[in-house]
């Protein structure tokens, strides 16, 4: 019989997966048998629990949550304020003209409310603001439309309205290319602001959407101990490891080569000895899926392009990934 990946890091974090609908059913043994924690991969966002002003439909998100309870397992939220699956009526009058600043905010805490208050109790930790830092340089924040019709404070406001809503909730801010240098200390610089303004939050998702050699370990030390220096707890929140360089955009492989395959194990290996070394600040570890038949990454950044990012294969066995795993101690 495996050995349990809840098990092997028992003693470190959680080991969570990304759900939906379809994998609970598909990929139930895998969930069930390896992981503590779950996360919705899209079901919880904006659009899909608040599609319409008067309207929320929770019948996606409450099947997932039906699920943690009935295996025990832990629930992340993801995620309140966003620049990206968030519909359009949100920002509009209904006249569709552009909503103003006070009236945003009541609709962003109006929604905040109705989602914490749902599931109370049931989500130990949420994703309350995401990926809200700009990739370019000279430029702080990204351009949205949270930010253009509240101002900078729409992040800061998102956390007190969670706080007010849910005050056992764990709050986290989220984003990705977290290890590379100058977002990195972008994020860095957002968290003190917040920190020092006694702002309600409480960690870091650091979203793990890496390759076989980006970010490089040195990177990923160098920024978990900037991080941790903050005091915040760590996630580690929708970890893959695609089989593909960020310049490499070949579309004809049918399946990952024997390299490719031992490159991804010694890779997840030095990851995850890197990630035990920081357990007293990394809380959890979630992977944005299960095995290898399911995954965002087949159409990203090229369309259709199969990858093969997680632990386990297209049939459910466990990959020279997870056999790696077993060796750390
Ligand atoms: O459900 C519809 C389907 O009805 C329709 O026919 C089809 C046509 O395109 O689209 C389906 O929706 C897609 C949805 O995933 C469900 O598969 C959307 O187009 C697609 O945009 C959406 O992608 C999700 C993406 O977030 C959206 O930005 C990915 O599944 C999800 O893995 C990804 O997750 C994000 C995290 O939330 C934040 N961090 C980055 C991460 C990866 O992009």
């Amino acid at each position: 019989k495996l050995k349990e990946l809840k098990s092997l890091f028992k003693d470190d974090f959680l080991i969570g997966a990304a759900v939906t609908p379809k994998t609970i059913d598909s990929q139930k043994e895998l969930i069930v048998q390896h992981f503590n924690s779950i996360t919705a991969e899209n079901e919880m966002k904006f659009e899909r629990v608040h599609p319409l002003e008067n309207q929320y439909s929770f019948e996606e998100a409450d099947k997932l949550i039906e699920f943690a309870n009935n295996h025990k397992l832990q629930m992340r939220g993801h995620t309140l304020v966003w620049h990206n699956q968030t519909p359009p009526w949100m920002f509009e009058q209904s006249d569709g003209s552009e909503l103003e600043r006070e009236a945003l905010l009541s609709r962003m805490k109006a929604h905040i409310d109705t989602v914490l208050n749902r599931y109370y109790g049931k989500i130990y930790a949420w994703d309350v603001v995401n990926e809200a830092i700009s990739d370019s340089d000279g430029q702080f924040l990204r351009d949205s439309k949270w930010r253009d019709i509240i101002g900078d404070d729409f992040i800061e406001k998102a956390f007190t309205y969670a706080r007010a809503a849910d005050p056992n909730a764990l709050l986290f801010y989220n984003d990705y290319n977290e290890f590379v240098p100058e977002k990195r200390d972008k994020i860095y610089q957002l968290m003190k602001s917040m920190i020092d303004k006694g702002v309600p939050i409480d960690g870091i998702g650091l979203q793990g959407h890496w390759n076989l050699e980006y970010p490089s370990i040195d990177l990923m030390k160098e920024g978990i101990e900037k991080y941790a220096s903050l005091g915040l707890q760590l996630h580690i929140t929708e970890l893959d490891v695609s089989m593909f360089l960020h310049e490499d955009k070949r579309t004809d492989l049918q399946a990952p080569t024997k390299e490719m395959l031992e490159l991804q194990a010694i890779r997840y290996k030095e990851i995850f000895s890197l990630l035990k070394e920081y357990r007293k600040h990394i809380t959890s570890v979630t992977f944005w899926g299960v095995a290898d038949d399911y995954t965002w990454l087949d159409n990203f950044p090229v369309r259709g392009r199969k990858n093969w990012p997680f632990l386990f294969d297209q049939f459910h066995k466990p990959k020279q990934s997870y056999h790696e795993l077993l060796k750390l101690n």
